[in-house]
C-alpha cells in the first residue's frame, strides 16, 4: 500500500470523500486496516492525504498521539517508535504485542450477549477502576473501549474511568483486527511518555505523525475551558516548537489540526500546509455529519 500512498501531492487542497474502509488511487482500490480501538479522532480516514507526504526515505514512522494506531497500522512503514501518555492504552498494546493469544481470549470472554448490558458494564467498570492486576485490567479497557459510549476514553479527577454505557445493539469482537495489530506491534517500539520526550528522540530517517488534541474549532465559550484543559495553549506551542527543533534534527514531521487563524500562526514556519476537507461524525450513531476544515502541515529538512 505504501508504494500507493506514498508521493507529493499536487496540489494543497485535499476533499476527502472516503468510505471507511477504502480509496481510490489512481486505477488502485486500497483497502485501510482497521485499528480494534474505537478512537476519538481516529485518523484512519486521513491515512492517504498523510501516505502522501511520506518521502520514500523514511525508515521509521515516530507517533506521539498514537491513539487507535490508524496512521501506524497503514503506512506500513519499517519501524515505528508509538506513544501516547494514555498509560492503559500503551499497556494493552504491550500485553496484545507479548501474549496475543492469551489476551484476545481473556478479551473474548468479557463480550456476550449477557455482557452487553448496562448493569454488567457498570458492574466491571468498577472492577477495572479498582483491580490491581494488569492482565485484567488490559482485558476490561478492550471491553468498556466497545460497549461504552461512543468508544470515549474519559477518566474523573481520581484517575477514575467514567464513560457511560453504550447501548449498542451486538458489539463487535475485532479478533482480525487484534491479530492484524499484534503483527503491526513485531516491529515497533512502545512509550508511555509526554509528546516532548517522544519527539525529542525524532531525527534524520524518521517521518513524525503528530495528531495532537485539536484547539476548539472555533473562538467560542470553549475557548476559556481550553486554556484551562491538560491540552492547551502552553502545549500547542510547545508542540509546533518540538516539530520544528525535530526537523532541524533531519526529521520529516506532519501535524494535523483544526484549521483556525491560531494553528496557521502557530505553524507559518512549516514548509507545506495543506488544507483538508474531514467529514465528521457528531453523534455516535452516525446520521448526523458534518464537514470540518482540517490543516496537515509539514516540515521538511533542507536536502
Ligand atoms: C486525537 S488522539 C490521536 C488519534 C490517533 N491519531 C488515531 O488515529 O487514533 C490524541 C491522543 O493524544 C494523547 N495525548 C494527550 N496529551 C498527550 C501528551 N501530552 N503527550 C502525548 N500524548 C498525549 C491522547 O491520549 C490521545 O490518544
Amino acid at each position: 500500500m505504501q508504494a500507493f500512498l506514498r508521493g507529493h501531492p499536487t496540489t494543497h487542497f485535499f476533499c476527502l470523500r472516503l468510505t471507511d474502509r477504502s480509496h481510490d488511487v489512481g486505477s488502485a482500490h486500497v483497502e485501510l486496516q482497521r485499528p480494534f480501538l474505537k478512537w476519538a479522532g481516529g485518523k484512519t480516514k486521513l491515512v492517504p492525504a498523510i501516505g502522501a507526504v511520506v518521502p520514500l526515505t523514511a525508515t521509521r514512522l515516530v507517533e506521539p498521539f498514537v491513539g487507535s494506531g490508524a496512521v501506524a497500522l497503514n503506512l506500513g512503514l519499517p519501524t515505528s517508535l508509538l506513544a501516547d501518555t494514555n498509560a492503559d492504552l500503551i499497556a494493552v498494546y504491550q500485553r496484545l504485542r507479548d501474549a496475543p493469544e492469551a489476551f484476545i481470549a481473556e478479551c473474548h470472554d468479557l463480550f456476550s450477549a449477557e455482557a452487553n448490558s448496562a448493569a454488567v458494564y457498570y458492574q466491571r467498570r468498577e472492577e477495572f477502576n479498582a483491580t490491581t492486576d494488569p492482565a485484567r485490567r488490559a482485558s476490561l479497557f478492550v471491553y468498556l473501549n466497545r460497549h461504552g459510549y461512543n468508544g470515549l476514553c474519559r477518566y474523573n479527577a481520581r484517575g477514575g474511568f467514567n464513560v457511560p454505557f453504550g447501548r449498542y445493539a451486538a458489539p463487535y469482537f475485532p479478533r482480525a483486527e487484534m491479530l492484524t495489530f499484534h503483527v503491526l506491534l513485531q516491529r515497533c517500539t512502545l512509550l508511555h511518555a509526554d509528546f516532548r520526550a517522544v519527539l525529542a528522540q525524532a531525527g534524520a530517517g524518521d517521518f513524525v505523525y503528530c495528531d495532537p488534541p485539536y484547539v476548539p474549532a472555533s473562538a467560542t465559550a470553549n475557548f476559556t475551558a481550553y486554556a484551562r484543559t491538560a491540552f492547551g495553549p502552553q502545549e500547542q506551542s510547545d508542540l509546533a516548537a518540538c516539530c520544528h527543533a525535530a526537523r532541524q534534527r533531519g526529521a520529516i514531521v506532519a501535524l494535523s489540526n483544526h484549521d483556525t487563524p491560531e494553528t496557521r500562526a502557530l505553524y507559518a514556519g512549516a514548509d507545506e500546509c495543506h488544507e483538508l476537507l474531514v467529514r465528521r461524525q457528531i453523534s455516535c450513531h452516525g446520521a448526523n455529519r458534518t464537514q470540518a476544515r482540517e490543516l496537515l502541515v509539514v516540515y521538511r529538512p533542507a536536502a
